[in-house]
């Protein structure tokens, strides 16, 4: 690194803030699933937004680049540096005060940096409860789950990260400040920009604050947890259950292979007996939801195949199984983790396609499924072929859109998806995506390589085409 930008670096953040070292610089410059890795030139660690914005001026004026990271738990490279190039990682980490809840509103405020499990027990702790749950929760942050517009076990009921977050805070590429932190419930004044930063992965500015919509707490919880002979009786479940079962929060898929991979890493004896697929259902309520999920499992011809707990201990050894599937998956190699949303009514279609597709792009690959079932939404993860060989990931990324779906649910498009992004968007939509990102981030300044590709191919002059198509 060029003395002149270690010395502007030093002056925004403060030396103990600017980590050079290759050493101290290792855990932020590889994802934890060892697929993705690069260099910076340095990682800093700025205390406030002011220093947020002092770093990104020092960078422009020493053309490096910033790459924004959170809790580090994103799992499409989006987060991590790029080999080569003059990148700088400016981390969250002491972006991390927890501020008020305004228990009126229902919201809470919080640094950047604040974990979820942070958040989580703040809103609590205040009677409320925060609406979005993921297993890296101890990780992963407010920033970060904002920046990728993450979803997670519970968006089935609350959305994803874009219905609850009600404001943030960002610096843009040219250092200044834009601050939607009032929380106003009704506020329409101009272009939606926290919309526009939620899901924009870093490239549109650098997320520094949010302000998060929480939830009544519903703390009677039960658990189900239904042995199923194939992913199309699955969904033919789900379908059935989720109308019947207003309190349903949770409803999970898990083909066999996942299973066993995931017993096996826990040490843990099966709940069920041997089956191809299983769904995890939770609902939550005010008063106890088990006989409601009990009665609807019986309606649906599923209560004799489906173990239930009501009690706090035996619903965490349920859900753990499900929760566990991505520490187990990346135990055993650096799996190929492709995240797709399918419509319900072609997810069996996709299941059935998907084996032919990864035993031709991967031959000899172990295939694990698993993923949020009421979203439509599939973790497809091959283990096998080498990081770098990406045939499969392009293979199974176009049998989700030949089936009507999106080459990404809710991890992003990161750096592993930008050539799949024109699969899932029209010419005129990443024309419209080139042109903010070039107005918000002229130079190029943050976070390049993610999320869209400026020269991809697509030309400049958009002809018109066809309308809405509702028949
Ligand atoms: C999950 O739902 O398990 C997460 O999105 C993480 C993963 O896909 O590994
Ligand atoms: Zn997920």
């Amino acid at each position: 690194m060029s003395d002149s930008l270690l010395a502007a670096l030093t002056a925004a953040v403060g030396p103990a803030h600017v980590l050079s070292d290759p050493e101290l610089r290792a855990g932020y410059e590889r994802d934890w699933t060892g697929r993705w890795r690069g260099d910076a030139l340095a990682v800093v660690r700025p205390a406030d937004t002011a220093q947020v914005s002092a770093v990104l001026t020092a960078c422009a004026a020493h053309d490096a680049v910033i790459v924004p990271q959170g809790g580090n738990t994103g799992l499409v490279g989006g987060g991590v540096p790029r080999p080569g190039g003059r990148q700088v990682v400016l981390s969250s980490a002491r972006l991390n005060r927890v501020g008020e809840v305004a228990r009126a509103s229902a919201q809470l405020s919080a640094g950047a940096g604040v974990t979820l499990a942070t958040a989580q027990r703040a809103a609590r702790d205040a009677g409320l409860e925060l609406g979005l749950d993921l297993a890296a929760r101890d990780s992963a942050t407010l920033g970060g789950l904002a920046a990728c517009d993450a979803g997670g076990l519970r968006a089935l009921r609350h959305g994803t990260a874009r219905r609850q977050v009600a404001g943030l805070e960002a610096v843009l590429a040219d250092g200044s400040v834009i601050r939607r932190m009032s929380g106003l419930l009704k506020d329409n004044a101009g272009y939606d920009l926290t919309g526009l930063l939620v899901g924009s992965e870093g490239t549109l500015g650098v997320i520094t604050a949010v302000r998060w919509s929480l939830i009544a707490r519903r703390d009677a919880r039960a658990v189900a947890l239904v042995a199923l002979d194939s992913i199309a009786e699955a969904v033919t479940l789900m379908r059935t259950l989720r109308p019947a079962l207003p309190s349903l929060e949770v409803c999970e898929l898990m083909g066999r292979t996942g299973i066993r991979l995931t017993l096996a890493h826990l040490g843990e004896a099966s709940p069920l007996p041997d089956c191809a697929a299983a769904v995890l259902l939770e609902c939550a309520a005010t008063s106890d939801p088990l006989d409601e999920l009990a009665t609807a499992l019986d309606a649906a011809g599923a209560g004799e195949r489906a173990v239930v707990a009501a009690d706090a201990s035996g619903r965490e050894r349920l859900l753990r199984l499900r929760e566990a599937h991505t520490d187990a998956v990346a135990a055993a190699g650096v799996p190929h983790k492709l995240d797709v949303g399918i419509p319900l009514e072609r997810l069996a279609e996709f299941a059935d396609r998907l084996d032919g597709v990864v035993a031709d792009a991967a031959p000899g690959s172990r295939l694990v499924v698993w993923g949020h079932l009421g979203d439509g939404n599939l973790h497809v993860n091959v283990l096998g072929p080498a990081p770098g060989e990406d045939a499969v990931d392009a293979r199974v990324l176009e049998l989700a859109v030949a089936c009507g779906g999106t080459v990404s649910a809710e991890h992003g498009i990161g750096v592993h998806k930008v050539a799949a992004l024109r699969l899932s968007r029209s010419a005129a939509e990443l024309h419209a995506m080139r042109a903010v990102k070039r107005a918000l981030d002229p130079t190029g300044i943050l976070n390049p390589g993610v999320g869209l590709d400026p020269r991809d191919g697509v030309t400049d002059v958009i002809p018109a085409t066809g309308g809405c198509d509702i028949s």
